[in-house]
């Protein structure tokens, strides 16, 4: 156990729910497919900015390089997977 173990959640405001960031997925938007939870998507590699989401809170770090620049509060759930417990929404 260290002190990067601590539980990050991920909680979506269209359906209220708060889903436990367990590593099992390795974007947003793959956990957000997982529980039904619906965000558009194209390239799925941080290009087309498709999935564009509102990060409502926290943090989240992309795992490459993005070729889109989205705004601050906002996120690219294809791409990225949360640092922080994070609300997105979505
Ligand atoms: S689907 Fe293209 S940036 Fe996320």
């Amino acid at each position: 156990m260290t002190d990067t173990n601590e539980a990050i959640t991920v909680t979506f405001a269209v359906t209220g729910e708060t889903l436990p960031w367990t590593g099992e997925h390795a974007t947003l938007l793959e956990l957000a497919r997982a529980h039904d939870i619906d965000i558009s998507s194209g390239c799925e590699y941080g290009d087309c900015a498709t999935c564009l989401t509102d990060l409502i809170s926290g943090e989240v770090e992309y795992l490459h390089a993005i070729g889109a620049t989205p705004d601050p509060g906002t996120c690219l759930p294809c791409s990225c997977r949360p640092k922080s417990s994070v609300s997105l929404g979505a």
